[in-house]
């Protein structure tokens, strides 16, 4: 028999890109799928295999495509306190994630060949896959594009302004005819600033009853319109990140309906949290676009059951303790979410019969892979052995103390989640095993 660095077997193996769910064998060969059988091995075979190999039996537990996720805030270059790209890549790998990708608004922000270089490098010992996603404009001031070839040189899969929109739609095109010409997709931040104003939340009765003031929903909408249409001018690949309202989904909805290259992606923020919540007043809440009503939430499930949203992406945003512990209005925006992403969408969306298994691995791994054009997101012979084997029934609550992370900035501490990652897999190596 042959050896092999890594078995793994089970009931439910789930392979996206055909659609198979069910019994598997996975065997793991130089970092890479070897064999992937749509059966298990007898129990002759797997004595013989144990003891010949690493094997995982996976029986009662979910095995797919490692899990990416195509939208997170690493703090490396400039405020390593809060978050570095190697325990961002730990938070990751805790968190069920083989890859993460790196949004560019670090300081300095990731706008050239070295610096990105410089990520790719510091990479090289993290847990998972990282890969940068490069600025549109120098600085992300919205004004001059960046070297975009240099940057796709230096290894940017796609390129972002992120954190901030590109307010001048003139740069919005060159940028997107430049994108075109190197084959990489633009990361729009809708957000148009002159509508955000000095809005903290969003806008409507809840802002009215706390005295927040307010950012509406068109804010995000108008920039969603705007990035369609440079995109469907230009034939550019345009993903918009964190969409939050009703209006949104109904832009990106008629777009693919034209056939417009067009690609979605929601938080997990964004489809579990309402407005209503900021009673509290709680600085955790305070993000980036904001938390929206139940019916922008109920829109963004819709979509996500509909298949209009092809990606959820965690938009792990650290911010230190000192930052975020002061008034609802002066906090920074964003909250962390690698190490709470899969348990709310197996708690919110897969027990609640919103996705199914499929979609999961879909939404999470083959289509960020698709859209950025990544070897994951495939159990197919040869290509890197990346696996994410999820724990569907395991209980948990979030506890700050268990985070990898170096931030704790999470609104969801304290909540009961069911669905865990149990182990995590980079090239045929366990980067990640859960306690129990
Ligand atoms: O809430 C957010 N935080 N939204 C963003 O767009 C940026 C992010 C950050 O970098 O903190």
């Amino acid at each position: 028999m042959d050896e092999y660095q890594l078995v793994v077997t089970g009931e439910r193996i789930i392979e996206p890109e055909s659609g198979y769910s069910g019994p598997g064998t996975v065997y793991i060969k130089d970092d890479s799928f070897f064999k992937v059988e749509r059966e298990r091995p007898s129990e002759k075979q797997l004595k013989e295999l144990a003891n010949l190999t690493r094997l995982i039996d996976a029986t009662g537990l979910i095995v797919g495509p490692g899990l990416i996720d195509m939208h997170v805030h690493l703090r490396e270059p400039g405020r390593e306190d809060e978050e570095t790209i190697l325990t961002g890549a730990e938070a990751a790998a805790a968190g069920g994630f083989t890859s993460i990708c790196c949004m560019p608004n670090t300081t300095p922000p990731l706008d050239n060949y070295g610096i990105i270089n410089f990520v790719v490098e510091r990479a090289r010992s993290a847990k998972v896959r990282v890969y940068p996603i490069g600025a549109i404009t120098q600085g992300q001031k919205g004004e001059i594009i960046t070297e975009i070839g240099d940057l796709v040189e230096a290894g940017a899969v796609a390129i972002s302004d992120d954190g901030y929109p590109v307010m001048n739609s003139g740069v919005m095109r060159n940028a997107m005819e430049y994108a075109r010409m190197f084959d990489i997709p633009i990361i729009s931040h809708p957000e148009d600033l002159g509508l955000v104003g000095s809005g903290v939340a969003n806008e409507g009765f809840n802002s009215t009853r706390f005295g927040l003031s307010g950012i509406p929903g068109i804010a995000e909408e108008v920039m969603v319109a705007r990035d369609i249409m440079i995109s469907e001018f230009t034939r550019c690949a345009l993903h918009l990140a964190h969409l939050s309202t009703a209006g949104s989904i109904s832009l990106v909805k008629e777009a693919k309906s034209r056939k417009v290259a067009v690609s979605c992606e929601v938080t997990p923020h964004h489809f579990t949290l309402t407005d209503d919540l900021l009673e509290s007043y709680d600085s955790n809440l305070r993000v980036n676009p904001p938390i929206r009503t139940k019916g922008d939430v109920e829109a963004v499930k819709e979509g996500l059951k509909d298949g209009i949203v092809d990606v959820i992406a965690s938009d792990h945003a650290p911010h230190s303790q000192e930052e975020k512990e002061v008034e609802f209005q002066a906090a920074p925006c964003g909250m962390i979410g690698l190490e709470t992403t899969v348990g709310l969408v197996v708690t919110e969306l897969v027990e609640k019969g919103i996705i199914d298994w499929m979609e999961f691995f879909k939404k999470l791994s083959l289509n960020p892979a698709t859209i950025l054009k990544l070897q994951g997101g495939r159990l197919q012979v040869n290509a890197p052995a990346d696996l994410t084997i999820i724990d569907p029934k395991k209980r948990w609550v979030v506890d700050p103390k268990r985070f990898k992370s170096k931030s704790r900035n999470s609104p969801f501490i304290g909540r009961r989640l069911k669905g865990k990652a149990k182990y995590t897999v980079v090239a045929g190596k366990v980067v990640f095993e859960a306690e129990s």
